[in-house]
């Protein structure tokens, strides 16, 4: 679904807030990002000028650092973002599997965005549950021991539910 570019004016308020009281730390850029992540949910372009000009740091630099940490996005994401571990373990014990199952079940590619904005599929490193392989996790819950289809349906069912 294309996704609204007119961003209202509020988050922008707030934003500049965040900025007021973190640009005279020694390393702002950062902690900005990370709330302003927080307040629209994304990093857009939109919202990197905005910040680019606010602290007066060129928009390539904030650009860079948008781009090389992966807990920054400049993609919208769904209400539940539903991370695959890939680590070691995980891996030995299917994970690539339950993937390709998670894309079958939810209609995308690992990274996308479910149409109705309600799942993200991403991909994490292990989150010290190694016993339980393969894991995923869905907002604070952790599922382990994850076999079947049927499963990981049923799963993705109840937070459909609850929406
Ligand atoms: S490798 Fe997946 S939880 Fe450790």
């Amino acid at each position: 679904m294309a996704q609204d570019t007119v961003m209202s004016k509020a988050p922008f308020e707030r934003l500049r807030a965040v900025i007021q009281e973190k640009k005279n730390l020694q390393n702002p850029l950062i902690e900005i990002l990370r709330q302003a992540q927080e307040i629209f949910g994304y990093l857009p372009i939109e919202v990197q000028e905005f910040i680019s000009q606010e602290i007066n740091v060129p928009i390539s630099k904030i650009y860079g650092v948008v781009t090389f940490y992966n807990f920054f996005t400049m993609k919208p994401r769904g209400k539940y973002t539903v991370n695959v571990c890939l680590g070691t373990a995980c891996y030995v014990k299917g994970a690539a599997r339950i993937v390709t199952i998670l894309e079958e079940t939810l209609g995308i590619k690992m990274g996308e965005t479910t149409p109705d904005n309600l799942f993200t599929l991403s991909a994490i490193r292990c989150v010290g549950a190694c016993s339980l392989a393969p894991v995923m996790v869905i907002g604070e819950d952790t599922f382990g021991r994850l076999e079947s289809k049927k499963q990981i349906q049923e799963i993705i069912q109840k937070f459909q539910a609850i929406k």
